[in-house]
């Protein structure tokens, strides 16, 4: 994260951003804490020890590690170091029938996530996913029509969800302060060409492999659906190959594009521009800037551009991000940084608190296909070189 201070020096001649405080520019109001009761442990099961080990359960007061898995014997030490729980299962499979456990952590590779997930459930044990939540638009109907089945609660590990600039952005909102909020532009930008040690293991190729790049379209998509509310109805995505130089050729998705780029309508007749670069000669990135006719708000860049906000008739102002972490938003052990710009912290508070309050978390099952079904629309659309085509609603909860 780039703050003010340094940026000003960067840009000393653009005397037109004045570095003030993020609560000068904007009035900044701190959202509503929500902190778990006191008492209710949840007892977790986390499986995937790549990923899954980012997370904080064992810091969280209402939760308690009581399992963890992973195919993997490397990754499963891994876990046992991170959570200090020696209560190990070789697979996802058999950890689910431990009968002591109310909810479990699914960090396994994107494919599996639908198969995994609905297993979890079909053991009366509550979820959250790693990103994406589906691949298909049939999967995602699977993974709802297992939630009202089996009444257990899903959520989807959104990172995006809770960066810091998302929570401001998601207050704004709600406050009117953008006017009409007409156009996000979202990109997730992560080079990763096909030697890149996550592409292998142990000589064989991994899910990532050759991975579409729309169908990992949550973390874009979510800097406007999770700050809006609003669902995206209509995209044309132009996908870009880069097969002829025989990169990626034998992939498993039989897929041929790196990057993709969409533009989305949504359902209040707003605009999304979404960029998947996954063959970029830039820094990795995943950001947004929203756009509206009262004040528009700019996500710093990792090439050094720092925070902006412009009020309509005003000059631009350097944004100094809020670090929400450090409130009473979460319980006092977890504020502290955490991964992808703060966020990992919060999904795991929201988890375990709509669990002990018996509340959908933030971002349900609805929530959870909204950011990843418009994607696998725009991966179809990239087949058909840019045809526009419908995004079917999911609906939301009720
Ligand atoms: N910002 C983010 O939200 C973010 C960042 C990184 C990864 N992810 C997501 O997290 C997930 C995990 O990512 P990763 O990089 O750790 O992937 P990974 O492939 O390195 O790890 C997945 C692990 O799951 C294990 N696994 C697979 N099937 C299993 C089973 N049946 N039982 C037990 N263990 C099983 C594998 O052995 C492996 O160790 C992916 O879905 C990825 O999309 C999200």
């Amino acid at each position: 994260m780039i703050d003010g201070q340094k940026n000003a020096e960067r840009f000393p001649r653009r005397d037109f951003l004045m570095g003030i405080t993020g609560a000068a520019v904007a009035g900044w109001v701190r959202p509503q804490a929500s902190v778990a009761s006191e008492g209710r442990k949840i007892r977790i099961g986390v499986v995937g020890g790549g990923f899954g080990t980012a997370f904080c359960w064992h810091e969280h007061p209402n939760c308690e590690v009581a399992a963890v898995s992973d195919l993997r014997a490397d990754r499963r030490d891994r876990l046992v170091a991170r959570f200090k729980c020696d209560t190990v299962y070789e697979s996802l499979e058999k950890l689910i029938l431990d009968k002591t456990l109310d909810a479990v952590a699914v960090f396994t590779p994107a494919p599996d996530h639908v198969r995994h997930c609905t297993a979890v459930m079909n053991t009366g044990k509550h979820v959250i996913s790693a990103v994406p939540a589906a691949m298909t638009l049939e999967d995602c109907q699977t993974l709802i029509d297992t939630v009202k089945k089996t009444g257990m609660t899903y959520m989807m590990a959104e990172t995006s969800y809770y960066r810091q600039e998302s929570i401001t952005a998601r207050q704004w909102f709600k406050e009117g302060r953008f006017g009409n909020l007409f156009y996000t532009e979202a990109e997730y930008h992560h080079h990763t060409e096909p030697d890149n040690e996550l592409n292998w293991y142990n000589g064989e190729k991994t899910w990532r492999y050759g991975y579409p790049p729309m169908l990992y379209p949550t973390h874009s998509l979510a800097f406007h659906v999770g700050v809006t509310g609003e669902r995206l109805t209509e995209v044309m995505c132009l996908g870009q190959s880069r097969m002829n130089t025989g990169e990626y050729r034998d992939n498993v998705y039989k897929n041929a594009f790196c990057n993709a780029m969409a533009l989305y309508k949504t359902s209040g007749g707003n605009a999304v521009r979404q960029t998947e670069f996954r063959y970029v000669a830039a820094e990795i990135c995943e950001r947004a800037q929203w756009y509206g006719d009262e004040m528009s708000f700019f996500m710093p860049t990792s090439t050094g551009f720092p925070g902006v906000v412009c009020r309509r008739g005003q000059k631009p102002e350097l944004f100094e991000q809020p670090l929400h972490w450090q409130t009473d938003m979460l319980p006092e052990p977890l504020r502290h940084d955490s991964g992808h710009g703060g966020s990992h912290t919060f999904l795991t508070h929201e988890f375990i608190s709509a669990l002990v309050e018996n509340r959908r978390p933030a971002v349900d099952v609805y929530e959870a296909v909204a950011y990843t079904a418009p994607g696998i629309v725009a991966h179809e659309s990239c087949l058909k070189n840019g045809e526009l085509l419908q995004i079917p609603d999911f609906g939301r909860s009720a």
